[in-house]
């Protein structure tokens, strides 16, 4: 699971860890914290011995049954810093034909729309196989991540909850 915001507060993060909360039988979250540590991407870096930040994400992927991303808007696309992260899976094993689904938390209007157009088009590079029905529209307004970090609306919960039931089925 990975936000896509490094952002302290941020809703995106507080997302993941509400579908943390709510994973299918059977399945564990592992949520990556490196985004914000990630070398930035360099072909000339891309090989042995990698940056131990990159072994890490790599191996995070592959050991995962699925992918899950939240991810906020900024300036009409994804951050930077996650398509920086998304960079270092392109041309690996790791995320191939991985069932991968998205929460938007910022789905107000056509708010966000701009940033989960890129995050296909990049994902499509890292040929992920993207779960329609894990790819789920739910506004999370801030009021609505709880003093604990997570968000404890029943709609949202429910959507999300839906969302890792789709995972979980595409990567049975
Ligand atoms: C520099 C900057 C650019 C932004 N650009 C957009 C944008 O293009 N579209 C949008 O809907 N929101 C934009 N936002 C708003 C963020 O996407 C919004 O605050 C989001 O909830 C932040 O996510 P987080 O709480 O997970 O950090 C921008 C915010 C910042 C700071």
């Amino acid at each position: 699971m990975i936000s896509g915001s490094v952002r302290v507060g941020s809703v995106n993060s507080a997302v993941i860890a509400t579908a943390a909360q709510l994973m299918p039988p059977g399945f564990t979250a592992v949520i990556h914290r490196g985004l914000g540590d990630l070398p930035h991407f360099n072909p000339d870096l891309d090989h042995d011995p990698l940056p131990p930040e990159v072994i890490e994400l790599r191996r995070q992927i592959d050991e995962a049954a699925a992918m899950l991303f939240s991810t906020p808007e900024y300036a009409g696309a994804m951050p930077g810093a996650l398509k920086n992260l998304l960079e270092w899976t392109v041309g690996g094993v790791e995320t191939t034909q991985k069932p991968t689904g998205w929460i938007n938390p910022s789905a107000i209007g056509n708010r966000s729309a701009g940033t989960y157009t890129s995050l296909r088009t990049v994902l499509e590079y890292t040929d992920a196989r993207i779960v329609a029905e894990a790819c789920v529209d739910v506004p999370v307004p801030r009021a609505l991540v709880e003093p604990d970090r997570v968000v404890h609306d029943a709609e949202v919960r429910t959507a999300i909850a839906g969302a890792l039931t789709a995972l979980a089925a595409a990567s049975g």
